[in-house]
């Protein structure tokens, strides 16, 4: 999920200390059938994981994003990470919803597959999920606010939802209008 506030003012600065290798994976863009597929279960968290892992962290923080889903980088996967502001980041290996509130929010939404785009999108206020860390471990966290959200957006990524499926279609096809693909080369 991209952040959309504009007023942020500290820069996210990147450790160089790190083998970026940042050829090694890129964003995939709407509409590329990437972003459609289903996924698969994690077998093993190992170290090849938590390379990807690191690395999409890298590229989350690059775009500027606040959320970053495997099927984004064209792996089809169950996995994603969160990095909301200053937060520490969040790694959620196989997640599932485990309980979500009848209350409800709204809040523009933007996705770093789709870049220009932002709608408005109702999602459940407070959720519970349960996963797997990059070291393996369960855990189950109670969520609300932006970060409710951002694992609602990437899980759906999981499934291959993308935000403008949450709009109504003369919505959707009217912000579609003004969507152009970026190309390869201008990352
Ligand atoms: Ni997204």
């Amino acid at each position: 999920m991209e952040n959309n506030n504009t007023n942020q003012t500290s820069e996210t600065t990147v450790s160089s200390d790190k083998n970026e290798s940042s050829g090694d994976i890129e964003l995939v863009y709407y509409p590329d059938d990437l972003l459609r597929q289903s996924t698969t279960t994690v077998k093993d968290i190992d170290d090849s994981l938590r390379t990807t892992i690191d690395r999409m962290v890298l590229l989350m923080q690059h775009a500027r994003g606040i959320g970053l889903a495997a099927p984004q980088v064209g792996i089809l996967e169950r996995f994603f990470v969160v990095q909301i502001d200053s937060d520490p980041v969040h790694v959620f290996v196989n997640p599932s919803i485990v309980g979500t509130s009848h209350e409800t929010g709204v809040y523009e939404e933007g996705c770093l597959s789709i870049p220009g785009l932002y709608a408005d999108v109702k999602r459940p206020s407070e959720i519970q999920v349960q996963a797997w860390s990059q070291n393996g471990r369960p855990f189950t966290l109670n969520a609300d606010g932006m970060l409710a959200r951002v694992i609602l957006h990437e899980l759906d990524h999981l499934n291959g939802v993308l935000f403008l499926d949450h709009l109504a279609e003369r919505k959707r096809e009217k912000l579609l209008q003004r969507y152009r693909k970026p190309q390869d080369a201008a990352r």
